[in-house]
């Protein structure tokens, strides 16, 4: 594919962007529960008519803490992944396994940011809010699946990240600045991510006839629907610690409502924008023109 991706120019812009998780977090840089977290593209707090703006405000911020712990959670299944590619094949290409040695550092650190991230909402933000997990048994079952399936759930992570800061993030000016700087800074080390993931796919599928390589794609749709099962799980989460949030007591119209809204929201957010997103697009198209239609005949119901 002419995409012109190497190991050794993510490797260097890797370097040159390198920031520690005390510059961006912790002492003086307080996040401003007066603001909303999220953009509303993915955030979808606006439809729910039965909310005031304060709630909204408080459902938006109930969404960021999700947002970040979820990336958390699949960051933890990521790590180890990349650690496997690296292990068998640490010769002859020296900025391979230094690049993706260097990806798997960057998760690493992303994953304790998000940690200490949580810590300091909690405090903020008083009261508790739930997460789905354990992130150790979304991990195992994640990796249970096809390396393929489970290289192009990355792959489609990583591209969604710059579909959600860039188009929607960026340039909003109305987001709690300690916020958007968290998502800016892990969108910085996450372009290379993607780049590196568009490598290891190619790499894997390449020993692979075109069966096989669509039996890859099925298994990426497969974790695609045990995150889905999630997001249901993590829509209620997120409608309890609203109601302990604002003391308020949600009638069942009012719920089903909630759920309609946050489900599609949900959906948009962790599958529909990556399973759209051009780059995962052009990888499938790359693999197999099969490959592409099948995800293209899948992806409405989560868009
Ligand atoms: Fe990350
Ligand atoms: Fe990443």
């Amino acid at each position: 594919m002419n995409h012109g991706y190497t190991y050794q120019s993510t490797l260097a812009a890797s370097e040159a962007m390198h920031w520690r998780i005390e510059d961006i977090i912790g002492g003086e840089k307080r996040l401003d529960f007066s603001k909303p977290f999220m953009p509303e593209a993915l955030a979808q707090v606006e439809p729910l008519s039965f909310l005031n703006a304060k709630e909204k405000k408080i459902l938006n911020q109930i969404r960021g803490n999700t947002y970040l712990c979820i990336f958390g959670l699949v960051e933890e299944f990521i790590l180890p992944f990349v650690l496997d590619q690296v292990r068998p094949q640490l010769q002859p290409d020296d900025f391979r396994s230094r690049a993706l040695l260097q990806f798997a550092t960057e998760e690493a650190k992303h994953i304790q940011l998000f940690k200490q991230f949580r810590r300091e909402f909690a405090d903020g933000f008083n009261t508790n809010c739930p997460v789905i997990g354990p992130p150790e048994a979304i991990a195992n079952e994640i990796l249970s699946h096809d390396p393929l399936g489970v290289a192009l759930v990355t792959l489609h992570i990583e591209w969604m990240v710059q579909n959600h800061y860039v188009d929607s993030v960026k340039d909003n000016q109305e987001l709690d600045p300690q916020f958007k700087s968290l998502l800016r800074h892990h969108w910085l080390e996450e372009v290379q991510h993607a780049k590196l993931d568009t490598l290891m796919v190619e790499q894997i599928a390449a020993e692979r006839t075109e069966d096989e390589i669509l039996k890859g794609v099925e298994e990426y749709l497969a974790i695609g629907g045990f995150i889905d099962g999630g997001l249901t799980q993590q829509v209620e989460f997120d409608m309890a610690s609203l109601m302990d949030a604002t003391g308020r007591y949600f009638n069942e119209a009012q719920k089903e409502e909630f759920r309609k809204v946050q489900l599609k929201a949900n959906r948009w957010t962790y599958l529909g924008s990556g399973m759209t997103h051009p780059k995962v697009l052009e990888t499938l198209e790359s693999l197999s023109p099969k490959a592409r239609q099948r995800v293209e005949s899948i992806s409405p119901a989560f868009c």
